[in-house]
């Protein structure tokens, strides 16, 4: 079964030209998933003239890979952490403010008439074993004193051990509401370009972003691109991680819509409902890893499959896939302008929450760019140092970081191509150079340098996705090395064999 989302499965994409000479804008924005069309919107209806440059699909990316979740709290360490880390005060403005990215969408979708299937659903948090009992009651707390309404009562398939709920919240689907912006906004003043690889972008008196054939000059550039493309102080405190999901035909068993946490000792598993042309759907997502740094990723399905039928009557998986998140180091995202440079927005570290983040990074660079006054613009500051909140997370992060630098140049996985078997991939030292070598299902083989462009770490097979991925800064490649997502710009070099 393809790496295919339930979302982008159901809805047929619209197209969108590739950018084919030379134009002028107010504002680039480098990047066409929820952050990138969020602030083209924003930007284009006070006025700007605006490019986006997506370089595939529009929302093909991490966008209409993610869950369709929108959700005031945050996953991964929680609401408790940032408070321990940054204060209450913190804390309480990163709640409202996503709260307030959760009503904008509901805003856009009415205004724009989008046929999103957009719905309001309680949020839940909870513990079928108690295993985690500890972690559900300080977010308990964390969550009243951020404000949030909690209520007891979590239905689920099991009885819960531990839990609470947040009413209000919501569901979307993120491919169809993105596309279906992004249809809307397409005009003059607001140009939409697909299958247009930023190759070199410069901040100057005026901004430049070369692509292949073509160029954009700007006042200003945003970087929408889940990690800015290139080379950033702000890839030192940014972990990548890669999450999985699977969805199954939902059988017998009742479940209110609703965004449901389980979490486990060492796992926290989202589920969620949907509708699609093969009936009712449950999908859960979990299995989280650092990007390039687990061998055997097949298993991950295997073991969210295995948790679906442990907790629900489901039949066959109908679609499996997996999407990728960087985790920052101080638990914030960064948003705005980039550390030392004066007309670059960058907006990134969303970890899992992302379709929440990217709308209001849009609304916070957007009102940077038109002048106007944002509440949360300090609470993202983009060019913040937070030495004491993100340096245990920042030492382990590139600790890590050095040690896959080091360990992939000092060893050599196979030395033979004859080792490489169909689908599988291996990295090999020829003539004191690392190559990647990936085998295809009919015997071909494709062999690329296994040095990543962005800052030379050595790429990894994943067997799940056939792709080579960077355990560094989480860039991924194709198989012929071709870029598929991360900081890196280039491809991996090509080799003749
Ligand atoms: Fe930075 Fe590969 S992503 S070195």
């Amino acid at each position: 079964m393809a790496n295919l989302s339930v979302w982008k499965n159901e809805t047929e994409a619209p197209s969108f030209p590739s950018l084919n000479g030379e134009i002028e804008v107010d504002v680039v924005i480098v990047g066409g998933g929820i952050t990138g069309i969020t602030a083209a919107y924003l930007l284009s209806i006070s006025g700007k003239s605006v490019a986006v440059l997506e370089a595939r699909k529009v929302a093909g990316s991490s966008t209409g890979f993610s869950t369709g979740n929108l959700y005031a709290t945050i996953g991964g360490e929680g609401l408790h952490k940032v408070a321990q880390k940054h204060g209450d005060q913190k804390l309480t403005e990163i709640v409202q403010s996503r709260a307030a990215a959760v009503d904008f969408i509901e805003q856009i979708i009415a205004t724009n008439q989008i046929q999103c299937d957009f719905k309001r659903v309680p949020w839940s948090l909870f513990t079928v074993d108690g295993e985690s009992s500890s972690f559900v009651q300080k977010e308990r707390e964390a969550a009243q004193k951020a404000g949030l309404q909690v209520m007891s009562e979590v239905t689920y398939s099991q009885a819960v051990k531990e839990g609470f709920a947040v009413m209000n919240q919501a569901q979307f689907d993120p491919y169809k509401y993105v596309v279906g912006l992004a249809s809307k906004i397409q005009s003059d003043n607001c140009r939409i370009y697909e299958n247009t690889v930023a190759l070199k972008m410069e901040e100057g008196e005026v901004c430049v972003v070369e692509t292949e054939h073509g160029k954009v000059t700007a006042s200003q550039i945003v970087m929408a691109t889940h990690t800015p493309k290139g080379i950033y102080m702000v890839h030192t405190s940014l972990g990548p991680y890669r999450e999985y999901a699977v969805a199954a035909r939902l059988n017998n068993t009742e479940l209110q819509p609703g965004i449901y946490w389980e979490m486990q000792e060492t796992e926290h598993y989202s589920v969620r409902t949907c509708d699609s042309s093969e009936g009712k759907l449950i999908m859960v997502l979990g299995e989280m890893h650092k990007v390039g740094q687990k061998e055997e990723n097949l298993e991950c399905y295997e073991k969210l499959e295995q948790f679906l039928r442990k907790r629900f009557d489901v039949g066959p998986v109908v679609y499996k896939w997996s999407a990728q998140q960087y985790k920052p180091a101080d638990t914030v995202p960064f948003i705005g302008i980039s550390s030392g440079q004066s007309k670059t927005y960058i907006a990134t570290g969303f970890a899992a929450d992302g379709l929440t983040y990217g709308t209001l990074a849009a609304m916070i660079i957007s009102d940077q760019i038109l002048g106007r006054q944002n509440k949360w613009s300090k609470t993202y500051e983009a060019s913040r140092l937070t030495p004491l909140a993100s340096a245990k997370d920042f030492v382990k992060e590139n600790v890590n970081v050095a040690y896959e630098l080091v360990k992939d140049w000092l060893t050599n996985d196979a030395d033979k191509f004859s080792e490489v078997k169909s689908f599988e991939g291996k990295v090999m030292e020829i003539d004191g150079s690392k190559h990647a070598v990936h085998r295809d299902g009919d015997g071909n083989l494709h062999v690329v340098s296994a040095v990543c462009p962005h800052m030379g770490c050595i790429v990894h097979w994943n067997t799940a996705e056939q792709s080579w991925d960077c355990p560094c800064h989480g860039s991924r490649f194709s198989k012929e090395g071709e870029v598929l997502e991360g900081p890196a710009i280039h491809p991996l070099k090509k080799v003749t064999t």
